[in-house]
C-alpha cells in the first residue's frame, strides 16, 4: 500500500464539533491527484486508520484536506483528530481511493448532503462548476452552526444551486426530498452522502420517485452493524494453507480470532469500507456484511470482506 508522510499544515474548526485538517508531504514533493469522491486513509496510531473523504481543491495536490466530525461514539479516531492533531503534527496518510466516483455520462446532477456527508460532496459540486455542468446542492445540517462550509455554499462562488436545509424533522425532510426528486429528467444522476438513516431516506424517496439503481451512487461511511442476534452464532474457520481450524465465536470478527492466534492480516478501515481484508473463500457461504464488494462478487461467494463478515456454514475455507 503506498504509504505518504505528511505533515499538518492548517487544522481548524469550521463548524460545530468539524474540525478541518490541511495535509502536505513532509518532503515536499506533490500529492497524487485525484478525483471528487476520493478518500484517503489517515494512520492515527496503531491499529487506528480511519477513512475521510478529501474535501479541499481537487486541482491542489501540494495540500489534502479533510474534514472530521468529531463523533460521540468515537473509536479513538476522531477524538484523536480533534485532541491531538494540530499544525506541525505529523502523521501518514494513503494515495487516495475512490469508491464514490462520478457518471462521466451524466448531463445533470442533484447532490444530496447530510452532515459531514457535505465533505465529498462539496468537492463534485467544484467540479461541476468548473466543468459548467447543471446541478442542484441540498444540504440538511442540525442547524447553522453545525454547517460546513457555510460561506461557500450560499455565497455566489458555487453558482448559487445550493440550498442549506436547517433542523429539518423527518417529515420535513421527506418532503423536501420529494420536491427536489420528482420529475426525475433521464440524464439526471444523484449523488447522496451522509448518515445512514438519512441515505435510507433519500434512497427511499428516489425509489418512490422512480430513479434507477444506476442513476443512484452513495457513499458509505462504514458498513450496516449487524445486529446483536445475527451475532450470536459461532462458525469454525479453517485456513486452508496452513490446515488450522479456528472457532469464531459471537461478538468477535474473523480479524479478531485471527489475530488472537498470531495470524497476521492486513486490514485498514475494519469497518467493511475499504477491501484491504478481502480474501479468497474456496468453501462455505459467506455471510457478507461489508459494503466494499459489489453485489455480484457477494453473490458468487468467491471473496469477502473478513474484518466484519461472517458465515452462514458452519464451515468456512479461506485461502490464507
Ligand atoms: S479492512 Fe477495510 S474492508 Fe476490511
Amino acid at each position: 500500500m503506498n504509504i505518504i508522510p505528511v505533515r499538518v499544515t492548517a487544522a481548524e474548526t469550521i463548524a460545530e464539533g468539524i474540525r478541518l485538517l490541511k495535509l502536505a508531504p513532509r518532503d515536499g514533493s506533490m500529492l497524487p491527484v485525484w478525483e471528487p469522491g476520493s478518500h484517503i486513509d489517515l494512520h492515527l496510531g496503531p491499529g487506528i486508520i480511519r477513512q475521510y473523504s478529501l474535501c479541499g481543491s481537487y486541482r491542489d495536490t501540494s495540500t489534502y484536506e479533510v474534514a472530521v466530525k468529531r463523533e460521540a461514539a468515537s473509536r479513538g479516531g476522531s477524538k484523536f483528530v480533534h485532541e491531538s492533531l494540530s499544525v506541525g503534527s505529523e502523521l501518514s496518510i494513503s494515495a487516495p481511493r475512490n469508491l464514490f466516483p462520478m457518471h462521466r455520462g451524466a448531463r445533470r446532477s442533484l447532490l444530496v448532503a447530510g452532515g459531514i456527508g457535505i465533505t465529498p460532496i462539496i468537492s463534485m459540486a467544484r467540479l461541476l462548476r468548473d466543468r459548467g455542468q447543471p446541478f442542484d446542492l441540498l444540504y440538511f445540517a442540525r442547524s447553522e452552526a453545525h454547517a460546513a462550509f457555510r460561506d461557500e455554499l450560499s455565497g455566489a462562488a458555487l453558482d448559487g444551486s445550493c440550498q442549506l436545509l436547517f433542523g429539518q424533522e423527518r417529515d420535513a425532510v421527506e418532503a423536501t426530498l420529494a420536491n427536489a426528486l420528482g420529475n426525475r429528467r433521464d440524464d439526471c444522476h444523484l449523488y447522496l452522502c451522509g448518515p445512514q438513516p438519512f441515505m435510507d431516506t433519500v434512497r427511499m424517496v428516489a425509489a418512490r420517485h422512480g430513479w434507477p439503481d444506476d442513476a443512484v451512487h452513495l457513499e458509505y461511511f462504514a458498513a450496516t452493524p449487524a445486529s446483536g442476534a445475527e451475532l450470536e452464532t459461532s462458525f469454525d474457520l479453517k485456513l486452508a494453507r496452513s490446515n488450522k481450524t479456528f472457532t469464531v465465536p459471537p461478538g468477535k470478527t474473523i480479524v479478531d480470532v485471527l489475530r488472537e492466534h498470531g495470524t497476521d492480516v492486513e486490514t485498514s478501515c475494519e469497518q467493511g469500507v475499504c477491501g484491504t481484508c478481502v480474501v479468497k473463500v474456496l468453501d462455505g457461504c459467506p455471510d457478507h456484511r461489508d459494503c466494499f464488494l459489489t453485489s455480484q462478487e457477494q453473490a458468487s461467494g468467491n471473496c469477502m470482506a473478513i474484518c466484519v463478515s461472517r458465515s452462514r456454514s458452519t464451515l468456512l475455507v479461506v485461502d490464507l
